[in-house]
């Protein structure tokens, strides 16, 4: 039987496919499993754990690297402020109408109170740093609810912008409000968008 894509894979051809973009760099590479299916003429891929271009955490990377992109795939360590220094860093050498995307902000809701997890989940913040983008700078961002989120972020200014104050992002707060904060949508919608020539994907 043909493996069967994963959201992220098809999300990211897609858009490569409906803007043309030719560079490709992924944060997190693991074994290649998307990396090597991702279809973009230059692809660079950043693990420190894996054999890949640049061996390397992505504070490391970032801080010599000196190249653009046009679509950014964050998918590395999920603790602490590394989320949000990945995003912020990535949109520092994101190419005009590129496009970031980052996995892992729409947790169910027990994700959040299991206390039997290895890692606890409080440690992982994607949740918070996908929130805190949005409210601070504002930035376009669609999140696409499976594969416990996918959240498109852009360096447009969104239209609906939301009034909220980021210190007091408390996992209760983000849990009640997190339709708006993250603009949650279904992978069928996200589809239909992207595949609109003017859709805002
Ligand atoms: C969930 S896996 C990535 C899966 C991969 N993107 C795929 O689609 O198959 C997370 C990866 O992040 C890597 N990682 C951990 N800390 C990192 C860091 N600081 N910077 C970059 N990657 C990191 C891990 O070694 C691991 O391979």
């Amino acid at each position: 039987m043909k493996n069967k894509q994963s959201i992220k894979l098809q999300l990211i051809n897609k858009l490569i496919k409906k803007h043309k973009y030719r560079s490709y760099l992924e944060i997190g590479v693991r074994k290649g499993k998307t990396f090597y299916q991702v279809k973009a003429r230059r692809k660079v891929g950043v693990d420190p754990a894996y054999k890949c271009k640049f061996q390397m955490t992505s504070d490391k990377f970032f801080k010599q690297n000196k190249d653009t992109f046009d679509i950014i795939f964050i998918e590395g360590n999920r603790q602490g402020d590394i989320p949000y220094r990945d995003i912020q860093s990535s949109l520092k050498i994101l190419n005009k109408d590129g496009a970031i995307i980052v996995r892992g902000a729409n947790q169910p809701k027990n994700w959040f109170y299991n206390k039997k997890l290895k890692i606890p989940r409080w440690k992982e913040t994607v949740w918070m740093a996908a929130s805190k983008i949005r409210l601070e700078s504002n930035c376009l961002i669609a999140t696409i609810k499976e594969e416990n989120g996918l959240s498109i972020i852009k360096n447009e200014k969104s239209g609906d912008y939301i009034c909220f104050p980021v210190e007091r992002m408390t996992k209760e707060r983000f849990l009640a409000h997190r339709k708006e904060l993250l603009n949650l949508i279904s992978w069928k919608d996200a589809c239909r968008e992207i595949s609109r020539p003017d859709g805002s994907l």
